[in-house]
């Protein structure tokens, strides 16, 4: 056990009046004095708001996680942040989540926490806790909401963001009725929980378990279900443990750590903004975690998890098959991940799934019979897109890998939603489809629009994938063969922004280019001529517009970027 001295005993230690005030005014709230004599104060950041519908439960939640830090001998003080709710909050959740993770940082830094439990769920709440504790670098245990119970519409399954997209298309495609569309409102959603596809909720509490710094079994209990709430029990207990033990959150987030989570996104058909999130969470810890190596790591690691969007089954499903250690048992013997990795409870990756089994292979699928040969997300690069653009290559159509088409260019969100029902829009499905000015500065906030719907007239022959191509993110719910990311984005002056209706691009998975059949005359006569758009901001926006990095470099705040630690602050009287 370390002799560390607890930060806590910087507020709370002493017969001083600082030390009269922080104590009084919490015992205020009914805590006893031997509440402050010496033990690990625990910070639980919880992201509940009846906004924030996914973590609806997460107050219940934090009360069992209190439980366990109090049987541990800590003292659990419980705080919340900024909401962030995937589903309402306009122009984009990610706009706003380099402020929460402020948010956690300063309220962590400025209170006399020891260690710290993040509760999080939907979609950014996730990678903005993380972001912020990463910032602190002091003992952290992340406990996720998790999954919400599976849709069911007219006795069909259906899965929260993927059937939608479904859905709808086949609304314009005339294969359903409007009436049976609304239908589906209420049997999607049933309960609190994140969404229970492999949207980014569900990659990024995955592979928060993946990287250690979750218990055994976070990514995929379901949120209702009573071991959710007994895992925040375990999560309380330990967490008082590794104050004791002086393991800070980069014990566990390392580049190690990181190499293992790209290889298990590819087995569970993880979500493109995981990239982004992992991005910014590596910069604030100082690390190098280059846009490449999500290509270079990742390349050949098949898709096992056969969950919506890429699959058919939802995360229930894969909870009751064996869930995540039952997967990472399977990589770990076949040596696809570092199993010696150190997890946050004291055990290796290796020795916390020896004993798990895969109850269902249907739904777990073993490595000779995949979803798909190769998961890994790609990278193209090219004269179109020399910062890069992604694409989640088990998402998309395999026939679409190699493939020259003429552009049909939306200039922005709203110029897409005017044009694309128009019967007479030039448009065919060898056509590719491109949305500029959508990303990290340009919307502003990367909104989840890079999925754009196809033209009905395409959809109602039947055809449900075209190459689409923007500078926008998607919902990891979405699929089709998306390239996504695109940077520099159009309004900070990339490429995107110079193409025209009727030029032509070429997409070559195989060997990763994205090039715009356009001369360099040309396009530099065009770059003359074209002035970057960038929206009208006011408040917030400002700071975002002005600070947002691109996408390859996960879209922080340039000045929040490397490692720092939660010090002790300046006294405040
Ligand atoms: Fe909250 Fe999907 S909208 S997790």
């Amino acid at each position: 056990m370390s002799k560390k001295r607890l930060r806590s005993r910087e507020w709370y230690e002493g017969a001083n009046a600082d030390a009269f005030m922080h104590r009084s005014w919490m015992r205020n709230l009914g805590f006893p004095a031997d509440m402050f004599d010496g033990r690990p104060v625990i910070g639980i950041c919880n992201t509940w708001s009846e906004l924030v519908s996914c973590n609806g439960h997460l107050d219940r939640l934090a009360e069992f996680v209190k439980r366990g830090v109090y049987e541990a001998g800590g003292l659990p003080i419980e705080f919340h942040v900024t909401p962030l709710p995937e589903a309402n909050l306009r122009p984009s959740a990610m706009l706003l989540r380099n402020l929460v993770s402020m948010d956690v940082e300063e309220t962590i830094r400025g209170n006399p926490f020891d260690g710290v439990v993040l509760l999080a769920g939907c979609d950014k709440t996730t990678p903005a806790l993380l972001m912020g504790a990463a910032s602190c670098d002091l003992p952290t245990i992340l406990v996720s909401g998790g999954p919400m119970l599976s849709g069911n519409v007219r006795g069909q399954t259906v899965g929260s963001g993927t059937s939608v997209w479904r859905l709808s298309e086949s609304v314009k495609g005339g294969q359903i009725t409007l009436d049976e569309f609304m239908d589906a409102e209420a049997g999607l959603t049933r309960s609190v929980g994140s969404c229970n596809t492999m949207g980014t909720a569900s990659t990024m509490a995955l592979l928060s378990e993946a990287m250690g710094i979750a218990l055994p079994e976070n990514g995929a209990i379901p949120a209702v279900d009573g071991r959710r709430f007994a895992l925040g029990q375990l999560s309380g207990r330990r967490i008082v443990e590794l104050v004791r033990e002086d393991l800070p959150l980069s014990t566990f987030l390392n580049r190690r750590s990181f190499e293992n989570a790209v290889r298990v996104n590819a087995a569970i058909g993880g979500s493109t903004n995981a990239v982004i999130h992992l991005q910014a969470i590596a910069g604030r810890l100082g690390f190098d975690f280059a846009l490449d190596d999500w290509d270079c790591l990742g390349s050949g690691v098949p898709t096992l998890v056969d969950v919506m969007p890429t699959g058919r089954f939802l995360m229930e499903e894969f909870f009751n098959a064996g869930g995540l250690p039952a997967l990472l048992r399977t990589l770990c013997e076949n040596g696809v991940i570092d199993g010696d990795a150190p997890t946050c409870n004291g055990r290796t990756i290796r020795e916390n799934c020896l004993s798990a089994q895969n109850f269902n292979e249907d739904v777990i699928r073993p490595l000779d019979n995949p979803v798909v040969n190769d998961g890994s997300i790609v990278v193209l690069r090219g004269n179109l897109v020399p910062g890069g653009a992604v694409l989640k290559r088990c998402a998309a159509s395999p026939a679409l890998m190699q493939h020259r088409g003429r552009v049909v260019v939306f200039d922005s969100l709203e110029d897409y939603e005017r044009r694309i029902l128009d019967p007479e829009l030039e448009i065919d499905e060898t056509c590719i489809m491109v949305l500029r000015n959508c990303g990290p500065k340009g919307y502003p906030g990367m909104p989840e629009v890079g999925n754009m719907g196809l033209p009905p007239k395409i959809l109602a022959r039947g055809i449900t994938d075209m190459i689409r191509i923007s500078d926008a993110r998607m919902s990891g719910t979405a699929y089709g063969t998306i390239l996504l990311h695109a940077a520099p984005e159009a309004a900070a002056g990339g490429p995107i922004g110079l193409v025209q209706t009727g030029d032509f691009i070429e997409v070559d998975v195989q060997n990763r280019r994205l090039s715009l059949d356009v001369s360099e005359d040309e396009l530099e006569r065009r770059r003359r001529v074209t002035t970057p758009k960038l929206p009208e901001v006011n408040a917030f926006q400002r700071v975002h517009v002005d600070h947002v990095l691109q996408a390859d470099r996960g879209c922080d705040f340039e000045f929040l970027v490397g490692h720092r630690t939660a010090g002790i602050p300046a006294k405040s009287h």
